[in-house]
């Protein structure tokens, strides 16, 4: 029996902070170990360079991001790991799914939307500064997708109206020129953690409040140590329901952890304390991991050589399908009959 296939995809742009691996990279590696499953996590270099125009960038965080992944256990043997840009069928198939994909759904994506809305309200012009990039980024989501015909896409629910985009470019593919994909669907898990950032709103690039995960150990203590908190004193009762600290806490602990901490709240933690606890904690689970990041970034040729390994599998798939799909359209060597 064909396995379930689950695929996604990570955008290389800055840094994995906590929030990110609370929300999306632990999840996934506990997903990776499902034996019913076939999960494929792939580095979307190309889309990053709908966002980022630094070279450096997006090429730096393309490297930590994937010595990330490598450090925390995935398992490349078993999940499929590659790059995006290292799979020419998917801007190859991404050509074909434009030529499919109407210009009206692409009009009503939310992130493009957003743009426009921006430019109106700074009484710009509606183009203003958006890209064909950021226009067409749908289609180029649903060639990852389609091209590995998955079955299920873990996504925050943001990505919903991509992944239903998705389908409806496929379904009309499909139409056109017979059930060649699978039509995708999302999965999105409402059990999830949400992390705060250190100012108390959702960990985010985007609000500067966030705490790289692989910090060196000083940092990370010094980082935890800005965590907002409230003027109130040792001794005094604090709400762990209000409070970063105590959320991002509950986020690495376990059930009994967790209840031990909120007493510890009622009668009147110091926030220091609280703090050294939180860094101890988060500390004992990810310096393993650590040591292993600084390691494969000091000896990048083994990252790069692991991407390579994950690129040629993903093609054994990749380049038979694509031939079936340029064979389906009518893109066909010339011969005699
Ligand atoms: N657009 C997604 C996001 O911002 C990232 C993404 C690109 C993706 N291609 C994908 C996610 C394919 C899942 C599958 O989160």
């Amino acid at each position: 029996m064909n396995k379930q296939r689950i695929l996604t995809g990570i955008t290389t742009t800055g840094t994995p902070h906590l929030g990110n691996y609370v929300g999306a990279i632990r999840p996934a590696l506990l997903a990776s170990q499902n034996n019913q499953t076939e999960s494929s996590y792939f580095l979307e270099d190309f889309h990053a360079l709908i966002k980022c125009h630094d070279p450096e960038m997006v090429a730096q965080s393309t490297r930590e991001i994937a010595a990330t992944w490598l450090a925390l256990g995935l398992n490349t043997d078993k999940a499929f790991f590659y790059r995006q840009s290292d799979v020419p069928e998917i801007p190859e198939l991404c050509w074909l799914l434009t030529c499919m994909a109407a210009k009206g759904l692409m009009n009503r994506a939310h992130a493009y939307k957003a743009s426009v809305d921006a430019n109106r309200e700074a009484n710009q012009d509606d183009d203003y500064a958006i890209t064909m990039g950021l226009y067409s980024y749908p289609i180029l989501m649903a060639a990852d997708i389609l091209m590995f015909n998955a079955h299920k896409v873990p996504v925050g629910r943001d990505q919903i109206q991509h992944i239903e985009m998705a389908r409806d470019i496929a379904a009309r593919f499909n139409h056109y020129y017979g059930e060649h994909f699978v039509l995708p669907e999302a999965q999105v898990d409402d059990n999830v953690a949400v992390l705060q950032g250190l100012d108390g709103r959702k960990m985010s690039k985007s609000y500067g409040n966030t705490i790289p995960l692989f910090l060196p150990e000083k940092q990370l203590k010094k980082s935890i140590n800005k965590i907002l908190t409230n003027l109130l004193e040792p001794g005094e009762p604090k709400d762990p329901d209000t409070s970063p600290v105590f959320q991002i806490w509950q986020a690495f602990a376990t059930t009994e952890q967790t209840a031990y901490m909120r007493e510890e709240f009622a009668k009147g933690i110091a926030w220091g304390e609280a703090k050294r606890q939180l860094f101890e904690l988060i500390n004992s689970q990810i310096a393993e991991a650590r040591d292993k990041y600084e390691t494969l970034l000091a000896n990048s040729n083994y990252i790069e050589e692991q991407l390579q390994q994950g690129a040629a599998k993903a093609r054994e798939r990749s380049k038979p399908f694509l031939e079936k799909l340029r064979e389906a359209v009518g893109i066909r060597r010339i011969q005699s009959k």
